[in-house]
């Protein structure tokens, strides 16, 4: 079955709108990245932000079991339809929807069709904090700096409390710089790259076709946003040896905090089973506890 969808990625032209190669290759390629990096589990729920045609949505759904689920989301209307009447019939736990959002280098692919499709005005629409796991591959590559801060900030308002967002990115930083400036990247980035937050590709015709950040710029960005650096994976596009990955890897967590409004007390009154005492240290004890289980047991705190 997945033979011949791969085989219709390449036939329709939709593999070669979101980048080319051979896209059974690079979906799995990009699966093994998520599965190491994010810690994915076959029961977990999925947000494949720009899925494109697909790629990644198969060896995903592949893996997940009943209990996982697979959404992607994609502002090209023939893609996802394509998701749909592809992928969506043999997998009861993917859906695909269209979003409103809009992108200078790929709104001209959004042709008339596909009306009766699923759609989201806004990416809360998902539900806030009800996923484990957010990827968006080759999609920070394509976004203006604003609407990369936009969209983290929102993805990372759909994950759920020490839920996992995966970007894949070309990071601007003393290496990548290095070798930029010895003309050894194979990406058409200026060789000599400021200190700007984001870089563009240097034929500025097209300047979202392959777009960089300044890795602190990123970092911030996503702390800005609530989430901390988990794993950073650099890739060979600037020139390294090679690598399992072209783009580098960038991996969040979304922080587990504790609610401004947490009494210890209370939270030991709701749950007598807890082994602490109402003193400093019981009530310490408590709030950690809180923060490594009693959030994902879905325990009563207030
Ligand atoms: C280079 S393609 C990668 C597709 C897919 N992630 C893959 O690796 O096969 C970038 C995708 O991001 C989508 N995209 C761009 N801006 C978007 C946005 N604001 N929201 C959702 N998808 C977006 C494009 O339509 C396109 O399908």
């Amino acid at each position: 079955m997945n033979k011949s969808v791969y085989q219709k990625m390449q036939e329709t032209g939709f593999n070669h709108m979101v980048g080319g190669g051979d896209p059974r290759e690079i979906g799995r390629q990009n699966f093994t990245a998520v599965q190491f990096l994010t810690q994915l589990q076959p029961d977990m729920r999925v947000l494949d932000f720009g899925c494109g045609c697909g790629r990644l949505a198969l060896p995903v759904l592949d893996f997940l079991s009943e209990q996982g689920s697979y959404v992607g989301v994609d502002i090209i209307p023939g893609l996802v339809k394509f998701c749909q009447d592809e992928i969506a019939p043999q997998h009861g736990n993917a859906s695909f929807l269209v979003s409103a959002d809009r992108n200078d280098l790929y709104d001209k692919f959004k042709l008339d069709h596909g009306q009766e499709l699923p759609r989201i005005n806004d990416l809360l629409e998902l539900g806030e904090g009800s996923f484990d796991v957010i990827t968006a591959f080759s999609v920070f590559t394509h976004l203006k700096y604003d609407d990369a801060v936009s969209n983290l900030a929102k993805l990372t308002q759909l994950l759920k409390p020490g839920g996992k967002i995966l970007l894949s990115c070309f990071l601007i930083n003393s290496s990548s710089r290095e070798l930029l400036a010895a003309g050894n990247s194979s990406t058409p980035f200026g060789k000599d790259v400021q200190q700007d937050k984001q870089i563009y590709f240097a034929d500025c015709r097209e300047p979202l076709t392959c777009v960089g950040f300044q890795e602190r710029e990123l970092v911030m960005m996503g702390h800005d946003s609530g989430l901390q650096p988990f794993v950073t994976y650099y890739g060979h596009w600037c020139g390294r040896p090679p690598r399992h990955s072209f783009q580098d890897i960038m991996v969040f967590e979304n922080l587990v905090k504790l609610p401004a409004e947490f009494d210890a007390r209370r939270y030991l009154q709701l749950n007598p089973d807890l082994p602490f005492e109402t003193t400093a240290e019981g009530q310490l004890l408590a709030e950690r506890h809180f923060l490594e289980h009693g959030y994902k047991e879905n325990r009563s705190w207030k």
